[in-house]
């Protein structure tokens, strides 16, 4: 029992959660995830599992991505990048869903599975019902040698490390990572992204490492912030473009450990019904960097205050005016838009793991949740 508790320890590498580990992980993670693939002053871009196929992707007309979780919210975030950078139309499905209603697949589409554990049902019964309608098949998975692995016809791997909690943090970044430079790599030869852009990206990416390391330092602040609304009923997670899908992350790393009710939605879309729920008991966390729609988001976060709503502004490093509305801000360093993902899923994660914390409950093994869900 003692060897036990010392082992965990001894894997917990000092932190008291894996979870918080996993955070703290990321930048390794992400730096993991692009070695030996960007050679940045070359402007290329090598993945095998793509070089391999790269014509299905070329012609592909559309590409389907399937996923649950958060691997599903990755491939939201991939949708808005495959669409900006390649112009290939893209469709992001719920695998359980997908699996059930006879979906249209086309010879020369392409799906995308993404999954962490490459073990979950749902995700597997959706490939195999791709590749038995004849579309290629491509896997984004963490776990070596997983079922979603072999069962692909090709694939990447996120290279994360093992990931123990369950509610997925480094795997959520490093999907995001992996599936940014598909998108560049194809964008660069179909001749949307030029050489000195695509170069720039590179570069940028490069030091997405040392910028998650940054956000990361907000950590202290980002326990007050947990103290000051831990005993929330609901949450809302608000956010635009790339970082729509960042607070629907938001909002489910929320629930799934400090079992608080929290929704994510897009900023705009707050005005066709949740803004009816907010009044002063009601924290909203928005996603307002600089970049990508930040004046709108910023009238957004002015309806909210004219509610009493509680502001949590997500932001880049320097910014005035959201915190001049806000009650907490916290800041990221700035960064490309396509990239601002990456950074922004930071502190909201750290908010949902000091918030569970404080209230006592088991971060590492929320109830009723399983890491991998190999049944239906
Ligand atoms: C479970 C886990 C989630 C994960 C989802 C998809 O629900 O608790 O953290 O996002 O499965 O898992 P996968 O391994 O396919 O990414």
């Amino acid at each position: 029992q003692e060897l036990q508790m010392n082992l965990e320890q001894i894997e917990k590498g000092g932190y008291d959660h894996f979870m918080l580990k996993e955070i703290y992980e990321q930048p390794d993670a992400i730096k993991d995830t692009f070695r030996g693939r960007m050679l940045v002053e070359q402007g290329i871009i090598r993945m095998a599992g793509v070089d391999d196929h790269f014509e299905k992707f070329l012609q592909a007309p559309r590409i389907i991505i399937v996923a649950c979780g958060t691997s599903w919210h990755a491939g939201l975030v991939a949708e808005y990048i495959f669409e900006e950078f390649t112009r290939i139309p893209v469709e992001v499905e719920y695998a359980s869903e997908f699996r059930y209603r006879n979906p249209i697949i086309h010879k020369g589409d392409v799906v995308i599975a993404i999954s962490q554990s490459g073990e979950t049902a749902d995700t597997m019964a959706a490939i195999k019902l791709a590749k038995g309608q004849g579309a290629f098949v491509f896997g984004v998975c963490n776990v070596v040698g997983s079922s979603i692995s072999r069962e692909t016809h090709a694939g990447a791997y996120t290279h994360a490390g093992p990931e123990i909690g369950v509610a997925s943090t480094k795997a959520f970044t490093t999907q995001i990572t992996v599936l940014t430079l598909m998108a560049l790599k194809i964008s660069k030869a179909k001749g949307i992204l030029s050489k000195t852009a695509l170069h720039r990206y590179l570069q940028e990416m490069e030091l997405i490492p040392a910028k998650v390391e940054e956000a990361l330092k907000s950590n202290e602040h980002i326990k007050a912030v947990a103290e000051e609304y831990k005993n929330a009923s609901n949450f809302l997670y608000l956010g635009r473009g790339y970082n729509f899908p960042v607070a629907l992350e938001g909002a489910l790393k929320l629930k799934e450990i400090s079992y608080i009710h929290a929704e994510g939605y897009p900023a705009a879309e707050m005005k066709h019904g949740p803004i009816a729920l907010i009044d002063e008991q009601m924290p909203v966390a928005v996603i307002a960097t600089r970049k990508g729609h930040y004046e709108k988001v910023v009238s957004n976060i002015q309806e909210i205050k004219s509610r009493k709503g509680k502001i949590i502004g997500i932001v880049t490093q320097g910014d005035t005016e959201v915190r001049g509305l806000a009650d907490y801000v916290i800041e990221v360093p700035e960064t490309l838009e396509a990239l601002t993902p990456l950074l922004t899923t930071i502190p909201l994660q750290l908010l949902s793991y000091h918030i569970a914390v404080m209230l006592g409950k088991n971060v590492d093994q929320p109830r009723n949740l399983a890491k991998s869900v190999t049944v239906e």
